[in-house]
Order: structure tokens, then sequence, then C-alpha cells
């Protein structure tokens, strides 16, 4: 078989550990890869490479994405489909591997279901995608998280300060709730459910009245607070999916620290964890979760199987319908965030 390969999205660390996974699994069942570079950007501008052993040794140690990423929807390109269904056959693409979040597979989804043979890949760093127990990259991120909470401890000890720290997840809190329990940060605020900051303030000043002077407060991008009379601005601009583009302009964690500070008198400051998050090697779990689902997808391929995920389920890799991971956003629960609430203070 002649497999195509592309990564989409946001990058996350662990893409690397798949595109190495699929070459080699491929290579030993006797089939060939080219990657299509920057996403379906690729597909739509046929920007590919062959991808041998040579090209993929050692590249799950290393983050990012060897064949690049873009935002692109092929659904938003005037013939975008055909022209990619003409670019798999220019090729001879037997099966395309498409690696990205909810977009990403969104459009896979679509494309399996106008006849063109794909498979995917579930990444993200918000974990926010169903049908898997998490998606790679997350791994990676809630450790960054982890340890800036850990060196922002100190100063804030040192200084007897507030720090708010913003943390990716525009509609899912994953990051910001599991970074922040085990950064053991004092306030956990999600986007899954609105805030008061006057309750963020009558936490902190309890915490600084028992004498604990210093405090960290976690906070996810996409987190409100309707009352705030500070605005968040965000640039207007949208990407191809539609989303309004966080970290730009002003984001919650500044208008937030500005209103702890005048409402509680608490010196505090903010911290935009921002693509730090993103960056940078992958953890030991997330080599081998993308190491795992590459070579189970290539498995999945030489099957039959069309329109599937390889998934994390249970501890097990497993093929589930592309269909059931899209369409809607795995958010926290309130049973799990009622798990940090234990902790507030
Ligand atoms: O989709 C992952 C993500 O990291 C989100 O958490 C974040 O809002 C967004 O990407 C940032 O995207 P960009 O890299 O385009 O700024």
């Amino acid at each position: 078989m002649h497999f195509g390969i592309l990564t989409g999205g946001g990058d996350a660390p662990g893409l690397n550990a798949v595109i190495r996974a699929v070459v080699y699994r491929a290579v030993a069942g006797g089939h060939s890869v080219t990657g299509f570079v920057r996403g379906w950007k690729g597909l739509l501008e046929n920007t590919s490479r062959p991808l041998g052993i040579e090209d993929v040794r050692d590249i799950h140690k290393l983050g990012g994405t060897i064949l690049l990423s873009s935002r692109t929807n092929p659904y938003r390109v005037e013939d975008g489909p055909a022209i990619i269904a003409g670019t798999l056959s220019a090729h001879g693409i037997d099966c395309l591997i498409a690696v990205g979040g909810e977009d990403t597979l969104g459009v896979a989804s679509r494309l399996s279901a106008a006849g063109i043979r794909v498979l995917g890949v579930p990444k993200t760093i918000d974990n926010d995608l169903n049908a898997t127990d998490y998606t790679f990259g997350f791994d990676t991120a809630i450790n960054a998280v982890t340890d800036a909470l850990d060196k922002l401890e100190t100063t804030a000890r040192s200084h007897e300060r507030v720090i708010v720290v913003e943390i990716m997840g525009r509609h899912a809190g994953w990051m910001a709730l599991h970074g922040g329990m085990a950064g053991g940060a004092h306030v956990i605020l999600l986007p899954e459910e609105e805030f008061d900051t006057n309750e963020v303030c009558a936490i902190l000043k309890k915490r600084y009245e028992a004498g604990h002077r210093w405090a960290l407060v976690a906070v996810a991008e996409g987190a409100v607070d309707p009352g705030l009379s500070r605005q968040v601005m965000h640039s207007q601009e949208k990407d191809a999916f539609g989303h309004v583009q966080l970290g730009t302009g002003i984001g919650i964690g500044e208008v937030l620290a500005g209103e702890i500070e005048q409402r509680s008198g608490l010196e505090t400051r903010h911290v935009i964890l921002g693509h730090l998050q993103r960056g940078g090697p992958p953890s030991a779990f997330d080599r081998v979760l993308g190491t795992r689902l590459g070579v189970k997808v290539v498995e999945m391929a030489e099957e039959g199987a069309t329109g599937m995920m390889a998934s994390l389920r249970g501890g097990e890799i497993v093929a589930v319908d592309l269909a059931e991971a899209v369409g809607t956003l795995r958010t926290v629960p309130l049973e799990r965030y009622a798990v940090a609430r234990v902790f507030f203070g």
C-alpha cells in the first residue's frame, strides 16, 4: 500500500513519534509513505515529501512536527475536497492518515463519508477529543504547566503575592485542571463553569488571613466571569475553522489579575504560559502513546479499515469510528472539577 500522512492544527509533542511509527510499521509491512506538508494545505497545494526510515530515525524525541502544520480547512476552499481527491490519486495514495484534533479529524470524517479512504490519529494538547481517554501532547503540556507553577510558587512566596497563570484551553479546561491540581494552584477556573471574581477574592483573602500569604490561580484562557468590569479583548480574527484567536489582545489572566488586586488589595501578577505549553520534547508517555497509535493505524489500514481512528481506551489502543470522535468536544465533567475544588484556598 502507499500511505499518505499529514499533521494538522496546533502542533503537539508526540506528532513526530506518530510519523516515525507509521513509517517504521509501513516499511516493515512492505508499504511506502508520502508526507504531505502543512496539514490539509499540502494536499491542496500538492506539497509533499517521501518518507523513509532515514527521514524519521530518532525523531520521536523531537517536539513539533517534521511535516509542519496549518489550520487550513479544505471545506473553506473552492473545490477543496475535489482537489484533495485529485492530489491523492495523482500520488497513488491508497490510504491517507490524518493526525489532528477535532478540526482536522472533522475534515477527515467528512472526506471519508465522501468516499476518500482516510484514517485518523487523535492529537491535541487540550485533551478535548471524544472517543479517546487521552490525546498525546496533553501529558507534556501539563508537565510544562506543573513545572511553571512550581517555579512561580517560590517567587510568589518570597514576595507575598498572588500570581494568576493563564493556561491554554478555550473550550475545555483539562490543562488548567490537571496542571493546576498537580502544581497545587489554590483556585482553578475553567471554561466549563462561569466564575465570580468576588468569590475568588474571598478564597484568597481567607487564605492570607490564615497566614498563607501567597497564592497561585490557574485560569484557562476560555474561562469567563460574566460580571467582570474590565473586558477580555481578543483579536476578532477567526481561523479557518471559525475559532477566535485567544492569546492575542488582553486575555483573562491579565484582566483577572488586575481585578483581584483592585478588589482584594492583594498584590497580584499574571503570567501567560502560551506556546511554552506546546513546545519542547515530548514526555515519555507521549512518545510511547504516539508510537503505539502510529503502529496501530497502519495495522488498521492493512485490515481494510476506513473512516476509523486509532484510540486509547482503557490502556489499549483500539479502532473507533472517526465520526464518534468529532462533532462535539470532550469537556471537563463537573464532578471532576469538584475533586479539584476540595483543595482550593
Ligand atoms: O488547539 C490547541 C491550542 O493550543 C489551544 O489551546 C489554543 O487556544 C490554540 O491552540 C492556540 O493556537 P495558535 O497556535 O494558533 O495561537
